[in-house]
């Protein structure tokens, strides 16, 4: 058990490191946002990212240990492609948060699992509300793009429709 316990404290500071980036990536995106209702998410998910920060300081400290924070090479790649494509549009920058929240999923489901294992209820709970608010704003933005989809699908139409009526015209 000691080495389950070693590897979520372990984890634990990757996630912690993947945090901290994402409080530096995500006023960004939420500016490279054109949707009115995307920002706002991104900047939502930013105010719940600093509670994340928080809560995981609680982890360790009720683990007794102190905050070890651990470069997250994944985080670091998922915010590199991301700001490539910042200028890509909404749906874009939809797909690259959904990867990032998918990725944070993966972790918190893996540490709250591991902190049951290991007896840490108090832990396993401060995990799961994490990993709630993840599962939540990934939600949000499978709404927000299935959204930005419509309104752009409809907008494409609209571009079709005027140049077939310039067509027209010009006959
Ligand atoms: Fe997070």
């Amino acid at each position: 058990m000691s080495e389950l316990r070693d590897s979520l404290i372990k984890e634990l500071g990757d996630v912690y490191d993947a945090e901290q980036q994402l409080l530096k990536a995500l006023p960004k995106m939420a500016q490279a946002a054109s949707s009115p209702e995307l920002k706002e998410a991104l900047e939502g998910h930013l105010r719940e990212t600093e509670e994340q920060v928080e809560r995981l300081k609680e982890v360790f400290e009720t683990l007794g240990v102190p905050v070890k924070s651990k470069p997250c090479k994944a985080m670091q790649g998922l915010i590199a492609e991301a700001e490539q494509g910042i200028k890509d549009g909404d749906a874009a920058l939809i797909a690259m948060a959904q990867k990032i929240e998918h990725y944070e999923i993966a972790s918190y489901g893996t540490l709250r699992s591991w902190a049951s294992l290991l007896e840490e209820e108090d832990i396993a709970d401060l995990l799961a509300d994490t990993l709630d608010e993840e599962k939540g704003c990934d939600e949000q933005l499978t709404e927000i793009a299935e959204s930005t989809a419509n309104i752009e699908a409809a907008e494409d139409e609209a571009a079709d429709m005027e140049d077939e009526e310039e067509e027209e015209s010009a006959k």
